[in-house]
């Protein structure tokens, strides 16, 4: 084995690496050549569905899995046969496994008992996590006296207090409800980025990865189907699956008979997004009217800011985005739909078509 090429390639590229990773559990292939590199200091997101082996994948980065074939790398080396609890990490489980039977106190020192650090140092230790995840005077709480957002930043303060190189995080919001989940979510973005520590969180839900992750890795049926930022994944998706689960997308089966749109090669499977396309009344003055083609509003969303319009157009049910502010549309009301552009899947690839009469004018979005 070429450790040492290995080695000099990996630390160039990233802290945390994976290698051709494959894991098998007897005959099912939960990942399937995985390549991965995330930069030191960075929050990465595993992003995917329900049993695309966003879990495997944080195990076997923890040393609680042990890969068929393939190399993890932390900081350049090699750490395949090296014991989870020597990997400098500290995981934050799917459901916040805090110890039940033990208070605040002793769950966040169990990391640092089991490292028989003397007594004074990991009350010091505890008290600095108890003031960074606002949770002082609760250290003689059981779990069960806590609210859900609390327990969760105990296990967090439990990860972090032997002081880890990597942070992994499962699914750490998954048992909350919604408003303090977003509370949350901005807490963990605010404390990953002070203490600069290397971070991967596993998260199914896509808006929670873009708001709070640097990068974001894409898991699908064992495969990483792309990584890159929130925006590079948004505007150029890879794949046909990047495509539909990151943003609010709709798949058609014939976008050839959309106005001013070209058939390219034999392919007609195409995914729009409310952001490509423009609803307005009949008789609005806006640019691109004449462009414009009839469809019938088949319902209205109020999404806070805006309006989500629903519009039966060439037989597929399409989403656009109205500002509250604009003249009001109705139900049932025959609109003027204007398409800017698409993404046309071939060969299980995508490509970004425009409506051929920007061509024309000038686009003024
Ligand atoms: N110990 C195991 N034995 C057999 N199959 C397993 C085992 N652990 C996971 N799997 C299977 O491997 C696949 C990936 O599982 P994994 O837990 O990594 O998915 P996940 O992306 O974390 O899903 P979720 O979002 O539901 O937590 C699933 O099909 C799962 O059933
Ligand atoms: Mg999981």
């Amino acid at each position: 084995m070429s450790e040492t090429i290995q080695e000099t390639a990996a630390s160039r590229e990233g802290y945390v690496q994976l290698v051709n990773i494959n894991k098998y559990y007897k005959d099912f292939h939960a990942t399937k050549d995985a390549n991965i590199s995330i930069a030191r200091g960075k929050l990465v997101a595993l992003l995917g569905p329900s049993g695309s082996g966003k879990t495997t994948i944080l195990r076997m980065i923890a040393g609680l899995e042990q890969p068929d074939s393939g190399q993890i790398l932390i900081d350049g080396k090699v750490v395949n046969d090296v014991p989870g609890s020597d990997r400098g990490i500290g995981f934050v489980f799917q459901s916040y496994a805090l110890f039940r039977y033990m208070t605040v106190y002793d769950n966040i020192a169990f990391g640092l008992r089991v490292k028989k650090v003397p007594e004074d140092q990991i009350r010091e230790r505890v008290t600095e996590l108890l003031s960074l995840i606002s949770c002082e005077g609760l250290e003689k709480r059981f779990p069960s006296q806590l609210s859900g957002g609390q327990r969760q930043r105990v296990a967090f303060a439990r990860a972090l207090a032997p002081n880890p190189q990597i942070l992994l995080l499962d699914e750490p919001f998954a048992a909350i409800d919604a408003k303090v989940r977003l509370e949350l979510r901005t807490w963990l973005k605010d404390m990953i980025t002070r203490l600069q520590i290397t971070s991967i969180f596993v998260t199914h839900d896509q808006d929670e990865a873009i708001e709070v992750a640097d990068d974001i890795i894409v898991t699908n049926q064992g495969r990483v189907e792309q990584s890159g930022s929130p925006q590079e994944l948004y505007r150029n998706p890879a794949t046909p699956f990047v495509a539909q689960f990151i943003g609010h997308s709709t798949q058609v089966e014939n976008f050839d008979q959309f106005r001013h749109f070209e058939k390219t090669a034999d392919q007609v499977t195409a995914i729009l997004r409310p952001e490509f396309v423009s609803v307005f009344k009949i008789g609005e003055n806006i640019q691109f009217a004449n462009s414009a083609e009839e469809a019938v509003v088949e319902d209205i969303i109020f999404r806070g800011s805006n309006l989500e319009i629903r519009v039966l157009l060439h037989g597929n049910h399409i989403s656009s985005a109205r500002s509250i502010n604009e003249p009001p549309i109705e139900i049932g009301e025959t609109v003027h739909v204007f398409i800017y552009r698409l993404f046309v899947i071939e060969d299980g690839k995508i490509s970004l078509v425009e409506n051929l009469s920007l061509k024309q004018e000038p686009v003024v979005i």
